[in-house]
């Protein structure tokens, strides 16, 4: 796994924060926990604030918008946090620090977690990797469902409604996650929100009807997914999303 210069050791506060920005634009947040160092995702998965901004005790970080709590070593949720950080593995050498992503973003995601070799393969095998810029726009309402996306790294805003009278239906970040799921549900062929690029963004894009018959010839691994999509959409689509 290629690594990825972030910053100079020496940049790094003792027992505080950094934020840095990869080349290909990923934000990453350092801390420095008693000169053991850590990385994880630089903005909160609750909304768009930033970690950085956030407390840290050298242990416990604390996004101070409404103070959901992780644990620095492993991105554990603390306390009120209804969701984990993504972490980086951190490397050091000499004076720079460098992280290394963890694995697939269809082997930690939620939806495909745990699913059988052969049939995750075959999932894999029909992604297609596309990188997006900043404004960058992934669908718009109305738009055929084809597609559903796994975010590799980046971030994505959707938004309900049309022209003037749009309202946001949340954000999402967290590598693994998966959006766009209406190409997987027979009765939705059409968009219910536009899904938009805030950061320079990576996908993994894949057909929503070659997937469900890759799912449909392994019905143990099919039943564990579509159990997963009803409940992820029973999440997002309560009180206000649709993704
Ligand atoms: S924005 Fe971080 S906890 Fe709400």
């Amino acid at each position: 796994m290629p690594r990825t210069l972030i910053c100079k050791r020496s940049e790094i506060p003792d027992n505080g924060l950094k934020e840095c920005v990869t080349q290909s634009g990923l934000k990453v947040l350092v801390a420095n926990a008693g000169n053991e160092y850590f990385a994880c995702q630089a903005t909160c998965p609750h909304q768009d604030v930033s970690l950085c901004e956030g407390l840290f005790d050298g242990s416990v970080l604390t996004c101070h918008q409404h103070l959901w709590q992780w644990d620095i070593r492993t991105g554990a949720a603390i306390g009120l946090a209804e969701s984990p950080l993504e972490c980086y593995k951190i490397e050091i050498d000499s004076d720079f620090v460098y992280i290394t992503a963890g694995g697939d973003a269809l082997d930690v995601g939620e939806l495909f977690l745990g699913i059988a070799g052969n049939t995750l393969e075959s999932i894999k095998a029909l992604a297609q990797r596309r990188e997006m810029q900043a404004g960058g726009t992934l669908y718009g309402i109305g738009d055929p469902a084809d597609d559903f996306f796994v975010l590799e790294s980046g971030r994505i805003e959707f938004v309900i409604g049309r022209d003037d009278r749009t309202s946001p239906a949340g954000f999402m970040l967290r590598k693994g996650e998966v959006f766009g799921w209406a190409a997987l549900l027979d009765s939705q062929p059409q968009r219910i929100a536009k899904a938009t690029c805030l950061e320079p963004s990576v996908l993994l894009c894949i057909n929503g009807k070659q997937a469900l018959k890759v799912l449909e010839s392994d019905p143990a691994a099919g039943y564990v997914v579509m159990r997963r999509l009803s409940s992820l959409i029973a999440r997002y689509l309560a009180p206000s999303g649709a993704k």
